[in-house]
């Protein structure tokens, strides 16, 4: 008999933590089926919640992995003929974990690459696969829960599924967008190639029904965005890529779920990739690592010059260059600022003209290095987040963990996540809500001003530190949606 108040939910995505990170999604990935199969009945009125995760065995994944069984051989259709699968199976922090393997997933060792096809080939194979394997498995699911464009075609072929296989006919769908612009454009053949026919939702504009991203979401049950902001910015022409609206029609099954972060990997008092551990009661150590920084970097050593940070993706989404155009209006001041990141190279230059500019405050390190993000974190005073738009956004919380205070763009999870109201309890930051070099340099003028006022500035940075950004109440609500798609 089948245990009604047993959810079983497969989770597929591109990339998860710690197994494969190239970005936000892979820490999500990481942390959330964690966070879900820890909560008790008594949160989740009386339900437990067997999620387990699907993501592709992508060569960089390590191949001797503890326990890796495999535990399927199978075939996934395709109109050329079928398709060989293999699927292992591992647990990673008590989620159980499917890895599967496919020639597409063989022959690429990037997760992602700049051509869309290719990737949209190994994606749908994946995305195809992942369903199949339940099957194989004799594992009868209630939700199937994808993410962004790479997973989404796994939702539209699960609706089509339900109505010609009895295995999947109580099955519900969940696709949770992590960044809408990123649609799988150029996925097009792909979808095709794999037997797929135009997507007849009257509701879709032509250009979005060849596309993996709009079909899945014309197809799923439930459609969510990781922070409540950005599920209402998409419903406008301004955050809605063109697709404003058809989520208009659906904005019922539209909502948002705040990202969490996990609190035991960012841990000031116990990461062991920072010079001094501090927390509330130990800040003297802050100081010290803020020193031993500016060291690193030749910078002055000086624990009264702000010491200002942006740790991103060098991306046009970020808005570094508004925040690199608004630091040269109140480069009068003083303060320090470092950049960390790669990307666009357009970008990077620019980050690299300011530091050529003003040789004694700026300093651009222009690559990919987490430990030295966690040494900013952990010593720098300021963390920008110029976004020009941001679906949740994990470095305000991490940073506020750390007792770095954000200076982000009211847009999306930011809004959600940052409180600039000076009277408020829980202020913890600062918003600027111009896309603009003006807007962010007038609130940067603001959070100096703030950063000398030292009782201010430590109540900032403990209103931060204090403020719940643990997995487990996002992981409820998703527990929620879950239990109400399978009542339905
Ligand atoms: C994407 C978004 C970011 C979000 C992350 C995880 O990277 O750009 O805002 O935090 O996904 O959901």
């Amino acid at each position: 008999m089948k245990d009604s108040s047993k959810i079983n939910v497969l989770y597929v995505a591109s990339e998860a933590a710690p197994l494969i990170k190239v970005g936000g999604l892979g820490d999500v990935a990481g942390s959330l089926p964690k966070a879900l199969r820890k909560l008790l009945p008594s949160q989740i009125n009386g339900s437990s919640i067997d999620v387990r995760l699907a993501i592709p065995f992508h060569s960089k994944i390590n191949q001797k992995l503890d326990n890796l069984q495999l535990i399927a051989s199978y075939f996934v259709n395709h109109p050329t003929g079928q398709i060989q699968a293999r699927a292992f199976h591992t647990t990673v922090d008590d989620v159980p974990v499917y890895l599967i393997e496919g020639s597409s997933i063989l022959t690429d060792p990037n997760v992602y690459t700049n051509n869309t096809l290719a990737d949209a080939r190994k994606y749908i194979f994946f995305s195809l696969a992942a369903i199949e394997l339940t099957k194989q498995i004799n594992w009868n699911i209630d939700i199937l829960h994808a993410n962004d464009w790479h997973t989404a075609l796994s939702v539209y072929e699960m609706k089509l599924r339900r109505t010609q296989d009895p295995f999947f006919l109580n099955t519900k769908s969940v696709l949770s967008m992590h960044n809408l612009p990123y649609m799988g454009s150029g996925a097009d053949s792909a979808v095709q190639e794999f037997g797929f026919s135009e997507c007849d939702c009257i509701n879709l504009p032509d250009w979005g029904r060849h596309i993996p991203l709009p079909i899945g979401m014309s197809a799923a049950d439930q459609l969510l965005t990781v922070s409540p902001s950005y599920a209402k910015e998409i419903l406008t022409p301004e955050y809605g890529c063109g697709l404003q609206d058809f989520l208009e029609s659906r904005s019922d099954t539209v909502s948002g779920i705040l990202n969490g972060i996990d609190e035991q990997t960012w841990d000031p008092s116990t990461d062991a990739t920072i010079h001094f551990n501090f927390n509330q009661n130990k800040f003297e150590n802050r100081i010290k690592n803020k020193i031993a920084l500016q060291t690193e970097f030749g910078l002055d050593r000086n624990e009264n010059t702000p010491l200002i940070i942006l740790i991103s993706r060098m991306d046009q989404q970020k808005g570094i260059d508004i925040a690199i155009n608004g630091l040269r209006l109140v480069m009068d001041l003083s303060l320090q600022v470092i950049f960390l990141g790669t990307g666009d190279p357009f970008i990077e230059t620019s980050c690299r003209s300011l530091e050529a500019e003003f040789p004694e405050k700026v300093r651009a390190a222009l690559r990919f290095d987490l430990n030295l993000s966690r040494r900013m974190y952990a010593g720098g005073d300021i963390l920008l987040i110029p976004s020009r738009y941001e679906p949740c956004g994990l470095t305000q919380m991490i940073a506020m963990r750390y007792g770095c205070v954000p200076l982000a763009r009211a847009t999306g999870g930011l809004k959600d996540t940052v409180v600039d109201i000076p009277e408020n309890e829980s202020n913890n930051g600062f918003l600027f809500t111009e896309a603009s070099a003006e807007s962010f340099a007038q609130v940067m003028k603001r959070a100096i001003k703030t950063f000398h006022l030292k009782d201010e500035w430590k109540k900032l940075q403990i209103n931060g530190m204090n403020t719940d950004f643990s997995w487990e109440k996002s992981a409820i609500e998703y527990a929620k949606i879950y239990t109400k798609l399978k009542g339905e």
